[in-house]
């Protein structure tokens, strides 16, 4: 699925040098996969936003705890998410990065998840859709633990 969406992404970026953007700390697997299955040149930075604390549930309350290090203006930028869930993340985030006047800002997801979404937020990119549960590996964590797993599990409670 990694490969299948590195191909997409080479293919529509071809010629420009996007800037990765991934989305401490769950997308660090995904990331460092797909920028070795990329064919085209990039720029990759982080961001951290805090949303969940030790348990499942999304707390609104949403907080930037890392914020971008390089000049983002007027260049094109793919956010690289792990799981996108209620999706009040992502806007958080695409209102953040829209602030420094970015070209285009766009948003590759490792996994889509319906169940809970409540913000109407555009994702370009998603290798997996899933409609509900709680997974862990390949960087997913629940409460700091299984990232290290390289498959994707879904968590029995
Ligand atoms: P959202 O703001 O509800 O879309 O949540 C996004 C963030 O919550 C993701 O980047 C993950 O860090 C975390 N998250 C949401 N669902 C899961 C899950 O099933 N497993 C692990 N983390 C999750």
């Amino acid at each position: 699925m990694v490969a299948d969406v590195a191909l997409r992404i080479s293919s529509d970026y071809k010629d420009r040098e996007p800037v990765l953007i991934g989305v401490l700390k769950g997308a660090f697997i995904f990331l460092s996969d797909l920028t070795r299955h990329l064919t085209i040149s990039v720029t990759v930075d982080f961001v951290r936003a805090t949303s969940y604390g030790p348990n499942i549930s999304s707390s609104e309350n949403i907080r930037l705890t890392k914020g971008i290090e390089i000049d983002i203006k007027n260049r094109d930028l793919l956010v690289i998410e792990d799981i996108v869930d209620t999706g009040l993340t992502l806007a958080f985030l695409y209102d953040y990065l829209r602030s420094f006047g970015p070209k285009t800002v766009k948003v590759c997801t490792l996994l889509d998840k319906h169940e809970r979404r409540k913000a109407s937020t555009v994702i370009d990119y998603a290798c997996h859709v899933v409609e509900k549960g709680f997974l862990v590996g390949y960087g997913l964590d629940y409460a700091e633990r299984y990232r290290g797993l390289p498959e994707i599990y879904k968590l029995k409670f």
